[in-house]
């Protein structure tokens, strides 16, 4: 079966084969990306009891990636969360890798590359050529459409969004998405992966921002625009923490964010839905400035 999908003007033909293939339980894991997302990622699945490989392109990125995941476990054992001993059988559960020859053997493969559709599309090709029939490829995109990216493989209905949120170790949430040719099988095993990983999954369709991306870029804009009305940005964070039960206010979150990314995605949201997505002037403007938040110093806030 065919199925034409577009993006931005690209049309892209996803061959679905007819009826499917057995996806095998999952044991290897490997992620795409030692970066913010990918070491997170690696974390937990190796926690989860996986057997992971952590791939990036270069070694310094994985020593990178590594000191982070022992960093974070250390926390874990300090806090009485996790035993010493425990802490290095997770270590030692994880391995490395700079060849992409490390997805031949994996169940399940996990990209947290950076947010590019061109690289994104790249990656996909690579992995679909020498991941084992059964597995499962995963895209931890925020924004991208998972229609396009599974088109760039033959294996289009074993391509889902698998979208954890930052910090990983922390967020409970995945957002599972559900591009246009995913089979319900595909979904199926990724809601248990998710489980099994202790975090719960919601599923998502595959259109603009997803549901998490949609929502808060919908909610952080309007904040934008409270601030440009003259409001402070603590006025505003306090009161959606003191008013709505929020857990932190939605200037603090796009400083955490970076509000370059912000804009990014309220940009992809608007060329789905229209007008409503436009990026507030003063967000414009702080990129502009160079206040993107906390990686620049400045944003709504000093840090
Ligand atoms: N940072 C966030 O808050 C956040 C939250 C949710 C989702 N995401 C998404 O996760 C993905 C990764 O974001 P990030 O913040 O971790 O980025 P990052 O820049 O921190 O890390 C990306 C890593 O990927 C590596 N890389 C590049 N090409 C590669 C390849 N071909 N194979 C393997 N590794 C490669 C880079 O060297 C880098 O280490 C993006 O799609 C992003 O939109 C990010």
């Amino acid at each position: 079966m065919e199925v034409l999908t577009s993006y931005k003007g690209k049309v892209c033909i996803a061959y679905v084969k007819k009826g499917g293939i057995k996806l095998s339980k999952i044991n290897k894991v490997v992620v795409l990306g030692a970066g913010t997302m990918g070491n997170g990622i690696v974390q937990v699945v190796a926690q989860a009891g996986y057997q992971v490989v952590m791939r990036d392109i270069s070694d310094d990125f994985l020593a990178k990636g590594l000191k982070t995941i022992e960093k974070s476990l250390s926390k874990l054992v300090e806090k009485n969360k996790i035993k010493a001993d425990e802490k290095a059988n997770i270590l030692g559960r994880i391995t490395t890798a700079t060849s992409m020859d490390a997805v031949s053997s994996a169940d399940l493969i996990i990209e947290a590359v950076p947010e590019r559709i061109d690289l994104k599309v790249k990656v996909f090709e690579e992995i679909d050529k020498l991941a084992p029939a059964h597995a499962i490829l995963g895209s931890n995109t925020s924004s991208l459409p998972i229609t396009a990216i599974a088109a760039a493989t033959k294996r289009p209905e074993q391509v889902a969004g698998i979208h954890f949120m930052n910090p990983v170790p922390m967020m409970k949430g995945v957002e599972l998405i559900k591009g246009r040719v995913t089979s319900q099988e595909t979904l199926d095993k990724a809601v248990e992966f998710t489980k099994s990983l202790n975090k719960v999954p919601t599923i998502a369709m595959d259109y603009a921002g997803f549901i998490s991306s949609r929502l808060l870029q919908a909610y952080c804009n309007e904040a934008a625009y409270t601030v440009m009305n003259g409001n402070s940005p603590k006025d505003v964070d306090d009161n959606m923490i003191y008013c709505a039960n929020m857990p932190m206010g939605p200037c603090a979150l796009m400083d955490l964010i970076g509000i370059d990314v912000c804009v990014f995605v309220m940009q992809i949201c608007e060329e789905e839905f229209g007008p409503r997505f436009k990026a507030a002037p003063i967000l414009k403007q702080m990129v502009n400035a160079g206040h993107l938040g906390r990686k620049t110093g400045q944003g709504f806030y000093k840090y």
